[in-house]
């Protein structure tokens, strides 16, 4: 079969399908659901509004094939995780042509968002030799004896609920659904809405490699609509969600004691100290918080300089983001549409109130369609709300600050806890401060970010719940099973034990 053919499997014209046991239909409800380009508003393709009975047939069939698929021998999935990283690599100018098209990401960011998707497959199929339990003696603890043995090995959860958002849709889906099918466990995907088409394509690769029909499913609808009956779906297992705090919150509330992976959204600071380097905080700053406009729950969402490198620290950011391009992904302009014209409303808004309240506009605030220019405010003092909350758009707030300490007050006293940075040559200083951060991890002389995809990633706060990372999302995929052995009389080897002296 030709790469073209391959890809038209899914879709009929324009209107792509939902995969069920291993087979692409359209939707009982008969409504679809249009997914436009955020940069030009032409229509790139419909998706299926599935129903709550389509989820049920959905959910059974995944929990139907739990056992089979866990029988497989875990080398034979860790060889599939590694044949669909090949199909993602060989497809990965398509697959990101596709992404740039319906999210507008920079064509080359979405090109690597792809090809990042499939190392994180063979990095996890790498980690199959390291699913291992242990044994343990029970004379270890009062009252027992050696006759009492604990093996304890790992199993799947059972179905585990993938839910990803619009700015990684193939990737932070991917980072879920390998860890999941490599634990043994069957999927089922909720790709978010705007981001749709290119993870769907998730059921050609795995199909296409060996994944058994009904092992991974994708169900195609608004969150809004389907999110909360998933969610709490009697016979989903676990969920792993990434997205906004605010829908994480709620989807906790409605999973009951369903065991939980959720990353959520930051508002990552920069504690930028007098003797850091100047050109390393600059570079760092200006990628961090502009790649996909802003758009990443890693952005660098807040700068907070001390006094003595403030002012050269705020001209020369600025002098670079007016060197920023802007425009059409296609054309792989940094600065490219927001989502949607209403994270525009919103990302305005932001820009208001601290310019109302007395912020300095260093550059930007200028809006066309969904482009939104970056803008630098310099002065953004704690009322202000760009000061805590997260833009997701290309907006960055100086933040000035007197002391390491007020920084640390102020980066704390965010609701959020992805990631911090420092920025400094003193490195004791930096470890020291990097203690009282109240974040999943600090950066020191680097920007923040998630990679690489096999060290731990978390929030506190209201930045997630659980870890993940491939070994770990691996580990929050699956439980520990124990098997005790009580050993009887019957058997034991009898002999006098004896210490022999010289
Ligand atoms: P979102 O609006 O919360 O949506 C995320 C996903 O949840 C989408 O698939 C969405 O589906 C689905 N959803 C919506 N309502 C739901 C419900 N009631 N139950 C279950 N699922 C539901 O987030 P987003 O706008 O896509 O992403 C941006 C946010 O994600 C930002 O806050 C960002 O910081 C955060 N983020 C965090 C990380 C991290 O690793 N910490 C990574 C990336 C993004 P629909 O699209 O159909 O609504
Ligand atoms: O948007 C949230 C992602 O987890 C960020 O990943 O730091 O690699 O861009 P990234």
């Amino acid at each position: 079969m030709s790469e073209i053919e391959d890809f038209q499997i899914l879709k009929d014209g324009l209107d792509y399908k939902f995969f069920f046991n291993g087979k692409w239909k359209n939707s009982e409800s008969g409504k679809i659901i249009p997914i436009r380009n955020p940069y030009n508003n032409e229509l790139v393709g419909n998706i299926q509004a599935c129903t709550k009975e389509e989820a049920d047939r959905i959910i059974e069939c995944a929990r139907s094939n739990i056992e089979c698929w866990n029988e497989t021998p875990i080398r034979d999935r860790a060889e599939i995780l590694r044949e669909a990283a090949k199909l993602m690599l060989k497809w990965s100018k398509p697959l990101g042509s596709l992404l740039m098209k319906e999210i507008g990401k920079p064509i080359k960011s979405a090109i690597s968002e792809i090809t990042r998707t499939a190392d994180i497959f063979n990095a996890t199929a790498d980690s199959a030799s390291q699913i291992s339990g242990e044994t343990m003696m029970g004379d270890v603890f009062k009252g027992f004896t050696r006759e009492t043995i604990s093996m304890t090995y790992r199993v799947p959860l059972g179905v585990v609920l993938c839910i990803g958002p619009f700015n990684y849709p193939f990737n932070l889906t991917g980072s879920k659904i390998a860890p999941a099918l490599l634990a043994g466990n069957s999927v089922v995907m909720k790709p978010p809405t705007q981001g749709a088409l290119t993870p769907l394509h998730f059921g050609i690769i795995l199909e296409k490699v060996g994944v058994p029909p009904g092992v991974f499913n994708i169900i195609t609808g608004r969150g809004s609509e389907i999110g909360d009956y998933l969610t709490a779906h009697p016979k989903i297992d676990m969920i792993s969600f990434t997205g906004s705090s605010e829908t994480g919150k709620s989807l906790a509330k409605m999973a009951g004691m369903k065991p939980l992976l959720l990353e959520l959204g930051g508002k990552d600071a920069a504690i930028v100290l007098n003797d850091a380097n100047l050109d390393l905080v600059v570079k760092s700053i200006i990628s961090g918080a502009f790649s996909f406009s802003g758009q990443r729950c890693t952005a660098v969402k807040r700068v907070l300089p001390m006094p003595n490198i403030a002012d050269k620290l705020v001209e020369n950011v600025t002098e670079s983001t007016l060197k920023l391009t802007v425009g059409d992904p296609a054309e792989n302009n940094t600065i490219g549409p927001l989502i949607s014209s209403k994270q525009c409303d919103y990302v305005q808004g932001l820009i208001d109130d601290a310019l109302e309240k007395g912020a300095t506009l260093k550059c930007g605030n200028k809006r066309e369609g969904n482009i939104m220019w970056p803008t630098i405010l310099d002065h953004v003092t704690i009322d202000m709300r760009v000061a805590w909350e997260e833009p997701f758009g290309p907006v960055l707030p100086f933040i000035r600050v007197y002391s390491a300490e007020e920084a640390i007050q102020i980066s704390n006293q965010s609701e959020y806890g992805l990631q911090g940075m420092i920025f400094t040559e003193n490195i004791d200083l930096a470890f020291n401060i990097a203690q009282e951060l109240d974040v999943g991890s600090v950066q020191i002389n680097g920007k923040s970010s998630r990679g690489p995809d096999h060290f731990p990633f978390l929030g506190t706060k209201s930045s997630g719940l659980g870890t993940q990372g491939i070994k770990y999302s691996i580990e929050a995929m699956s439980r520990p099973k124990v098997v005790v052995m009580n050993l009887t009389e019957k058997g034991k080897l009898v002999r006098e034990c004896k210490f022999e002296g010289n």
